[in-house]
């Protein structure tokens, strides 16, 4: 029988995998922070400062791990979250990513900076599938970019508003990795020093029809992934505000989302503005360093509109046990973003496969042993929380 684990025993392994793979240029990229990583680390460490009260001696025989998001039941309480990459780290990597989420019965989000056209997700693998915008300086181009979607069927739409600009990301100018990419004596020899990347993915874009496309930008600003960047129209819009946000309402009729909200009025204002969902995210340590932990931040957002609309979090999540943490406090989803990537990096969909089937055990054995059988009976008694979260959880 063939090792679906790949010997990975959890996403920590196939993180080492990825690494081992990726040239290392690459690799940082997906991995690591912004400036001093802060963030990045706190994502972490706030899971070790929430514990588990378990309870026992209630016969949890019978478990399952479903939820209902958006008026769709699916299998596990997780998303993929959006990422620009997975087409970089493996050859036609979102492909591969969107499988495993459709295999795993859970939505997978396209970014838009991604290499595989949206109507080909859709035509190849199908299943739940949302799509990630980001606004730019040329409002025109986002709400093509969104009409795009629209007409390709996707369910939902998350606008990600955490980053009126570009983040500051030290070791990308130190290593040379630049998206755009560029050729350097020292990124030409890192890909030279990772060779199963370079032929499985690099050469195979190029014998197979040259290097991708950002397949899902405009005609008009459409590059290949080393060209010259795209120019002031798909620049991060700073202008942004919320008649942005109410002009996409109008225009999105499915399910809307805005993903990388931290503080509770801003939470507010998207339920004021129609939208039906927030993503609380410091965008897993990317963009903002300093910023508090989404998880930290997650009871005072559920308390000013967790009956009003959807509230899901990512940022951090390694473990089943942080997922169910999450749940308990009161979340409604976790959006997984590098656990899965690190999955696809290392070995395709199955890499993928093996990243969910990893959270989905680590979920199953948890619930088992603090004693509850579903989702549902997940809440805030099952944890001790640091003090900050009990002043927010009893607020
Ligand atoms: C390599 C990489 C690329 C990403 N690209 C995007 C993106 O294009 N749009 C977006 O909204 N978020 C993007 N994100 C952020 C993820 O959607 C998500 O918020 C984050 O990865 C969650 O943290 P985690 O990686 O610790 O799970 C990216 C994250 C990574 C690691």
């Amino acid at each position: 029988m063939t090792d679906t684990t790949l010997g990975a025993y959890n996403i920590a392994d196939l993180r080492d995998l990825a690494r081992k793979r990726l040239p290392r240029g690459l690799f940082e990229f997906m991995d690591r922070g912004c400036e001093d990583e802060v963030s990045l680390r706190n994502n972490r460490s706030v899971f070790e400062r929430i514990k588990l009260k378990p309870r026992v001696l209630n016969d949890v025989s019978k478990r399952e791990q479903s939820i209902t998001l958006f008026g769709h039941q699916q299998d596990m309480p997780v998303a993929i979250a959006p990422t620009g990459t997975p087409g970089i780290m493996w050859y036609e990597g979102e492909l591969a990513l969107a499988r495993a989420a459709k295999q795993a019965g859970i939505p997978f989000t396209l970014a838009t900076t991604t290499l595989t056209a949206m109507e080909r997700i859709v035509d190849e693998v199908g299943g739940r599938l949302w799509f990630q915008l980001y606004m730019y300086a040329d409002r025109a181009l986002s709400r093509w970019i969104a009409e795009r979607a629209k007409n390709a069927g996707y369910e939902a739409l998350i606008i990600t508003v955490d980053s009126p600009t570009f983040s500051n990301r030290e070791y990308n100018l130190r290593n040379g990795f630049t998206i755009p990419m560029t050729y350097t004596p020292r990124n030409i020899a890192d890909v030279l020093s990772h060779p199963r990347w370079m032929i499985n993915v690099w050469l195979r874009y190029l014998v197979e029809g040259g290097l991708p496309l950002f397949e899902n930008y405009p005609p008009e600003v459409k590059a290949r992934v080393k060209a010259a960047p795209m120019g002031r129209a798909m620049k991060l819009n700073d202008a942004l505000d919320w008649d942005d946000i109410r002009e996409m309402r109008k225009l999105w009729p499915r399910t809307l989302m805005i993903k990388g909200v931290l503080n509770p009025a801003d939470a507010a204002m998207a339920a004021d503005c129609g939208v039906d969902g927030v993503i609380v995210s410091n965008h897993g340590g990317r963009v903002i360093d300093g910023a508090i932990a989404p998880i930290d931040a997650l009871p005072l957002m559920l308390d000013a509109v967790g009956k009003r609309m959807t509230v899901i979090v990512d940022s951090g999540f390694r473990r089943g046990s942080d997922i169910v943490k999450a749940m308990a406090l009161g979340a409604h989803a976790v959006l997984i973003g590098r656990a899965t990537l690190y999955g696809v990096a290392a070995a395709g969909e199955p890499g993928g496969t093996r990243a969910l089937a990893i959270l989905r055990e680590e979920i199953d054995r948890v619930m088992a042993l603090i004693g509850c059988r579903s989702i549902a009976e997940l809440n805030r008694a099952l944890l001790a929380l640091p003090a900050p979260l009990t002043i927010a959880a009893s607020a």
